[in-house]
């Protein structure tokens, strides 16, 4: 089985003094059609949440505002991959390990999904998700 690696993926830049502006299309910047879009806010600084991965389901994460720390373990290597640029993302491809770490006050995290929300795509427990890799 081909097992994939998650990559950082810088998107386009329009620096303008009117404010910069960056933006995503599907297939062409992120390797994924977007099937879902949702967001993580109001974080309590320095909390976690994830912790878990998807069978089939794709995953691009960019830090909106401010910064969090994402943490992905291909079962093999553990990265950390800190966030904190509205122009830079991370592609998680499935059956990835993934935790976010370390938000800063009034961090915003968008997260573009190749699936809609599906409870049965989601690899709950670290043992299963090692075994489900093998
Ligand atoms: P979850 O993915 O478990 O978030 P985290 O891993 O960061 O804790 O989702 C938390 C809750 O939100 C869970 O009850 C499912 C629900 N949810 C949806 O209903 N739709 C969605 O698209 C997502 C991502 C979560």
């Amino acid at each position: 089985m081909i097992h994939r690696s998650a990559q950082l993926i810088q998107l386009p830049k329009i620096f303008d003094d009117r404010g910069n502006l960056s933006f995503i299309e599907a297939q062409r910047h992120i390797p994924f059609k977007i099937e879902r879009a949702y967001w993580i806010y109001d974080v309590p600084g320095g909390e976690k949440r994830g912790g878990h991965a998807f069978k089939t389901g794709e995953e691009f994460l960019i830090a909106l505002s401010g910064s969090f720390d994402i943490h992905v373990d291909n079962g093999s290597n553990s990265e950390i991959y800190p966030l904190n640029r509205s122009y830079m993302g991370i592609y998680i491809p499935e059956k990835n390990w993934r935790s976010m770490e370390n938000f800063s006050t009034n961090s915003l995290c968008l997260v573009l999904a190749s699936t809609v929300y599906d409870e049965g795509d989601y690899i709950f427990e670290y043992s299963d998700f090692l075994n489900q890799i093998k």
